[in-house]
């Protein structure tokens, strides 16, 4: 389908997430790095993917595995340096694909200049000023400034000692100790950020992926939260450090230096922001979209849904209604690096009206690898032909599970380090890839190293036991990413179909009127396709017929 300013890359992009700590790594150190993606590039240009989003490779002490930055303008020497980057950037538009990076700009890292300086400096200082440091209540001060909670476990709240000695002022962290809260209100920090946008995008980054991008704004005065408050109960999701109103007049601004660097009626030049917001109802979700704003928010409703279709139709449905009142793209994801892997999630019962699915260790009981790598492949299937942007997390072409049995001993996640044995963590989903079988780290690098142990189960996934494999994971995601980009459906009219309770079913006209029936059985027994070619199923078919957990599209 030729691009034309209505249909800009991004409107149906579908974008792989490297975890840049674990995908490649070249210099055999068990962690990954950019001349390791680099090499591994043309594995992206082969799958079909748009792409690629870089995970945070900056300079960072990798506390929350550098979702922690110490320097927006420089790569952390585990990763390699600007010339590595540039380098990645040079191969990655020589094979077609755009290169998306993440900016952090809800917190720093502690070890940033500004949070050294502003330990060093008094209260009341302009040093302080750019981070949300308060006396604490009580006698004393001894007390937080408010009872916010850290997402990590813990208070949101850690006291300093001032530098002559005393027991000082606390600074908020809405995740780890050492990612202090940036203050918004600061014109300095707004300046600084948007600086460090145009860093990358001199360098030649399409876009970005923005982390917490509904944290920034805390409610005036840093109200109290509702203790009792359960995402449940009132999916309005007030609280006082989340979604606050201010956010948006901060990304009007990003956008207009987005679009500074995009070429006029040149829709290929377009620079890509899209939003980490953990923000629920949708009605205010797509605030983040509306025209002037950022390009693409994250689905997460979606990635969350049960795999029951009355949910999958709903889910679909209620995505489209919301993006369409703002004239955005919906987007859509199953798997990322702070989720329960699709392919292990989809292992376990499906809880009707089930929200958040946490992390999974040895301890927990195991997903069925069998059913969940069906059903994830089913409904990788299904999400490959929503119109809309699409995102694919390292691993998952290849059918990767979440490694739920990982020994304590090995997790590096700070949820884990604040929260466990409550909440294990992450690290099950960011266990390195899986490139040959028969080599050390499974191809990960050449000595064996890796951060996280890596399972048998990848060795026997890797990426050379799967290519041109009939029937493989791999090339189901090859095909279904070819069909996808020559029928058009991403750019194109979703229209249900009724085929029964248990089938989630609508056709995809493109613009040019290609049209795709999509077809999803989430039932107990096998279903009747309705006339059509068949163009890929997610299993092979039985007797003609659609079997249970599988996906179907067929032309017409
Ligand atoms: C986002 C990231 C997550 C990180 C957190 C704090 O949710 O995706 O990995 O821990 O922000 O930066």
């Amino acid at each position: 389908m030729p691009r034309t300013t209505e249909t800009p890359w991004w409107r149906d992009a579908v974008i792989y997430q490297v975890y840049p700590r674990s995908w490649a790594d070249s210099d055999g150190d068990g962690v990954g790095d950019l001349p390791g993606i680099t090499a591994r590039l043309p594995h992206l240009a082969e799958l079909g993917v748009d792409a690629v989003w870089l995970s945070p490779f900056y300079t960072s002490p990798q506390n929350d595995a550098g979702y922690d930055v110490a320097d927006y303008r420089d790569v952390d020497p585990l990763f390699g340096t600007l010339d590595d980057f540039d380098a990645l950037v040079a191969e990655a538009h020589g094979l077609g694909l755009k290169v998306v990076v993440d900016v952090v700009p809800n917190h720093s890292s502690s070890e940033h200049a500004w949070f050294r300086a502003a330990l060093a400096s008094p209260p009341g200082s302009p040093e302080r000023a750019r981070y949300v440091f308060r006396d604490g209540r009580g006698e004393g001060g001894d007390e937080p400034p408010n009872n916010w909670q850290s997402t990590f476990g813990g208070s949101a709240w850690t006291r300093v000692t001032e530098p002559d000695g005393t027991k000082g002022q606390w600074y908020l962290h809405l995740f780890d100790s050492t990612q202090p809260d940036f203050d918004w209100t600061n014109p300095e920090v707004r300046e600084e950020l948007e600086d460090v946008l145009r860093f990358w995008l001199d360098r030649g980054a399409d876009g970005f992926r923005i982390d917490v991008a509904h944290g920034l704004v805390k409610a005036d005065g840093l109200p109290d939260a509702n203790p009792d408050y359960d995402l449940a109960t009132d999916p309005t999701n007030s609280q006082p450090m989340w979604d606050q109103e201010g956010v948006h007049e901060i990304y009007r601004s990003w956008r207009r230096i987005a679009d500074s660097y995009a070429t006029p009626g040149d829709p290929d030049s377009e620079r890509l922001l899209c939003a980490e917001a953990w923000v629920v109802p949708a009605e205010n979700l797509v605030k983040y979209v509306r025209p002037d704003e950022l390009h693409q928010s994250f689905n997460f409703e979606y990635l969350m849904t049960p795999w029951i279709a009355a949910e999958q139709r709903e889910a679909v449905a209620q995505a489209l209604e919301h993006a369409a009142a703002v004239g955005a793209p919906q987007t859509w994801v199953l798997s990322n690096h702070d989720v329960v892997r699709h392919a292990s999630r989809l292992g376990y019962p499906q809880t009707p009206g089930a929200r958040r699915v946490p992390g999974v260790g040895p301890e927990h009981e195991q997903p069925d690898a069998e059913l969940g790598l069906r059903r994830a492949r089913a409904a990788t299937t299904l999400m490959l032909s929503l119109p809309g942007s699409a995102y694919v997390y390292q691993g998952e072409e290849l059918g990767l599970p979440d490694v739920t049995d990982l020994p304590h001993e090995h997790r590096q996640d700070p949820t884990w380090h604040r929260s466990g044995p409550a909440d294990v963590g992450r690290d099950g989903c960011r266990v390195p890839m899986a490139w040959e079988s028969d080599a050390p780290a499974y191809g990960f690098n050449d000595t064996g190293r890796s951060w996280l142990p890596q399972p048998a189960s990848y060795g026997r996934l890797a990426v050379d036991t799967q290519r041109g494999v009939e029937g493989s994971t791999l090339e189901l995601y090859r095909t279904l990413l070819r069909l996808r980009r020559e029928r058009g459906l991403g750019t194109g009219e979703l229209t249900w179909l009724d085929l029964g309770q248990d089938v989630v079913a609508f056709s995809v006209t493109a613009t040019d009127g290609t049209a795709t029936t999509v077809v999803a059985n989430l039932g107990r027994a096998p279903v009747a396709l309705p006339d059509g070619e068949v163009l890929v199923t997610s299993e092979p078919l039985a007797d003609g017929r659609l079997g249970v957990d599988t996906t179907a599209w067929l032309a017409g």
